[in-house]
């Protein structure tokens, strides 16, 4: 063996290994070789260590993306409901308080005064309210809808094989994510509409939901954050799907507090005048039985007074 071929080798080996310490679930990572070692800069100086080898929990990916809109750097966006109570992430981004596992608080205050109470994925569930406020557990999301709107196709695209391509797609991109969570796939081609329900049993604790619907929403949203900046299309038969815009609604095990505060004016002007009508009508009807009560007195005086 001579010198340069050694010299190949080393650089070639040297390359290869620098290439395997990267972190294929966050772009944004920056890992260290020997033992590979990654983390997320989710404050100034403060790194959280990262297991590339699963899906990020959504609460550290938001503590990243929130530093580096601080910094200037780069980062996110989101509307039928599964359920009445089902919530959409109207609020956008914050800067989260996680647990060392990685889970949401339950009660979040994004660095002020005001503070509010999410689910597991993050999402507001109860209205703001000043530091006070008390948030008794975090409340379980278990069913999250995925509405995907699909890029118009050269070809039909076939329903009947839908579900399987989904349900493929979704666990081949997202950590091997459990097919049989994947519990109904809805179409309807003229809009380019795909909904796509997942959901856990109740009371599971295991099962994360939220970690791969954020995933792909950043996908979708072409924000990617794993490494490789692919996106999730899947194929259903011949068809390649490329995704257009996506929303999603967590349902959680509770239903949520929010209070009517977000009606319209115009809706609560309605309401306001069908009280007050309701109220007039029943004051004007209780003001005419006494009259008639009255007038029945008075004739009936008279007919005892005569005979
Ligand atoms: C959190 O605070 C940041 C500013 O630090 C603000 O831009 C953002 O809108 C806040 N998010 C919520 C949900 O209040």
């Amino acid at each position: 063996m001579n010198l340069w071929t050694l010299l190949v080798l080393v650089a070639f080996a040297a390359g290869a290994s620098a290439q395997s310490c990267s972190c294929k679930t966050m772009k944004w990572a920056a890992c260290e070789d020997n033992p590979c070692r990654c983390t997320l800069l989710v404050d100034s100086n403060v790194k959280q260590a990262l297991d590339c080898d699963k899906l990020i929990p959504k609460c550290f990916l938001m503590k990243g993306e929130m530093y580096r809109a601080k910094k200037g750097l780069d980062t996110r966006t989101i509307g039928g409901k599964p359920t009445e109570t089902a919530l959409v992430d109207n609020d956008g981004i914050y800067d989260p308080d996680c647990e060392s596992d990685g889970k949401f608080k339950a009660k979040q205050c994004n660095n002020t005064e005001e503070c509010w109470c999410v689910n597991s994925a993050g999402v507001r569930r109860t209205d703001k309210d000043d530091k006070s406020l008390k948030c008794e557990k975090l409340v379980e999301t278990f069913w999250v809808r995925l509405q995907l709107k699909h890029k118009p196709t050269a070809g039909a695209v076939d329903g009947a094989k839908l579900k399987a391509a989904i349900t493929d797609a979704i666990n081949k991109r997202y950590d091997n994510f459990d097919k049989n969570l994947v519990d109904e796939v809805e179409y309807d081609p003229d809009a380019r509409l795909i909904v796509v329900d997942v959901k856990k049993p109740k009371g599971d604790r295991v099962k994360d939901l939220t970690n791969m619907a954020y995933y792909m929403e950043k996908d979708v949203k072409a924000l990617p954050l794993f490494n490789d900046q692919n996106e999730f299309a899947p194929t259903v038969g011949s068809q390649k799907l490329e995704m257009e815009n996506i929303l999603v609604y967590y349902v959680d095990e509770e239903a949520p507090t929010i209070t009517m505060k977000h009606l319209t004016g115009g809706i609560i002007a309605v309401i306001v005048v069908v009280v007050l009508a309701v109220v007039a009508g029943l004051l004007i009807l209780f003001f005419a039985r006494k009259r008639q009560n009255q007038q029945y007195n008075k004739t009936q005086q008279r007919e005892m007074e005569n005979l």
